[in-house]
């Protein structure tokens, strides 16, 4: 511990002891005091709430005040069940930790994130042959801190884990402070829970959304300066187990660029009154093949690159023809450095993003941004046109 390097000057010396030199030994004497003490008060808490004592924000918890929005995590507007995946509840987390920034309080995070089962398939990290046999992990839900570094976040936006003692304590004080300790705000907005007296000098804010879904995305995404947080906020603040296990693979990797290939469940189509089958990304199926993949990406990654792919796809060998310009690697080469760390889809997903993040050429799905590269130029979000698939094209 640096902080109590000063003691180690203490050993006797002959020289003369200066003014500067005792001032120094006082306040390492107050802060070692301090440390201790605050250790015998914490013994047998979770390790994780100890470390976080010694944040900044967790050293003045008397003004700590509290944001609460319900005890699981699940897509904007939907339950986990119906949920797309981490992606798609991460929106909702990132909305919650942004209303806990505008407000300056310390947001109480649901203790374990669920994992819709449709999500979670061994075979994706394991190229299984058998793709009707595919294992699934049995998980349908995981520990927060198991995915997130709940210290890392915490010196963005606190957060507190709605199994610790100090949302124990925190709840315990508001029930007895009554009215004046605890306000259920569904539907305030959040300007009026910052400036209005009523709600900003409350000890919880209990925002728990509409029973038919606990977490909600927020509106006004479209507000450059209501924006808080990045998109790249909650994947960059993997668990540090799952930030080692991508270092390690990077490293092996080397210079690499990096492709993600969302396939599957996004490819469903449905039959319109004439039976004709449409989508609602009429290009993806086909840019999103390897052929295409190769004549789109031509531009972008030189022959002979090292690529690597992170895909859904469930068919063997699907992207083997790419192996005509680069050399491929997937998670799947991975799996004596995976394998230990791994036990769900979520967490893996987590790693994935992270290699992909430090490809050299990272070429996206979808274009998000106006710099990104893209598979396919189809829009991410269309929840309405449905159309009729098109896989020809012409030239490259
Ligand atoms: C694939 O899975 C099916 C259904 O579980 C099973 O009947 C079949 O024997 C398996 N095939 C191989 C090659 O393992
Ligand atoms: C928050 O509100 C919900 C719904 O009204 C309630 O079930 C829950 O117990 C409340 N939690 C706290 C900590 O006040
Ligand atoms: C965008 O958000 C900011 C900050 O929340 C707000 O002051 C502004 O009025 C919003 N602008 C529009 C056009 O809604
Ligand atoms: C990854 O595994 C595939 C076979 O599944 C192999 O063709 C490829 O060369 C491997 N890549 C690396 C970088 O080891």
């Amino acid at each position: 511990m640096a902080i109590l390097k000063p003691s180690s000057r203490t050993k006797p010396t002959s020289k003369p002891r200066s003014p500067i030199f005792l001032i120094t030994l006082t306040i390492s004497l107050i802060t070692i005091i301090y440390l201790s003490s605050t250790l015998i008060s914490n013994n047998g808490s979770n390790p994780l709430e100890k470390t976080r004592k010694f944040t900044s924000s967790h050293l003045n918890n008397n003004n700590e005040k509290f944001l609460y929005w319900g005890n699981r995590i699940d897509c904007p507007g939907k339950h986990c069940d119906t949920c797309a995946g981490l992606g798609h509840q991460e929106s909702s987390l990132r909305c919650a930790l942004e209303e806990a920034i505008f407000l300056q309080r310390t947001f109480v995070m649901p203790s374990r994130m669920c994992i819709n089962p449709i999500h979670n398939n061994k075979g994706i990290l394991h190229h299984s042959e058998n793709v009707t046999s595919e294992e699934m992990w049995a998980a349908s839900s995981c520990a927060m801190d198991s995915l997130y570094d709940l210290d890392l976040i915490s010196s963005k936006v606190p957060v507190v884990l709605d199994n610790s003692k100090t949302w124990f304590r925190a709840m315990s004080t508001g029930m007895k402070l009554g009215s004046r300790g605890v306000a259920h705000v569904e539907g305030v907005s959040r300007v009026d829970l910052k400036e209005r007296s009523q709600y900003s000098k409350i000890l919880l804010i209990n925002r728990t959304a509409s029973p038919l879904s606990w977490f909600m995305e927020c509106k006004d995404r479209n507000n450059r300066s209501s924006v808080l947080l990045p998109h790249s906020f909650l994947p960059s603040m993997a668990a540090k187990k799952l930030r080692d296990a991508a270092q390690k693979i990077m490293a092996l990797l080397g210079d690499y660029d990096a492709i993600h290939v969302r396939r599957g469940d996004i490819l469903n189509t449905r039959k319109d009154r004439f039976g004709v089958a449409r989508t609602l990304h009429p290009h993806l199926d086909r840019d999103t093949r390897p052929q295409f993949i190769l004549c789109r990406i031509a531009k972008w990654v030189p022959q002979g690159r090292m690529l690597f792919i992170a895909s859904n796809e469930r068919t063997p060998n699907f992207f083997s023809p790419l192996s005509t310009r680069y050399k491929l690697a997937y998670s799947s080469n991975y799996s004596s450095i995976l394998d230990p760390v791994v036990e769900n889809n979520y967490q893996l997903f987590m790693i994935e993003r992270l290699i992909l993040a430090g490809a050299e050429t990272y070429i996206k799905t979808y274009k998000e941004s106006e710099t990104d590269l893209s598979l396919t130029d189809d829009r991410k979000k269309n929840t309405k046109v449905w159309q009729v698939p098109v896989y020809t094209k012409e030239g490259c």
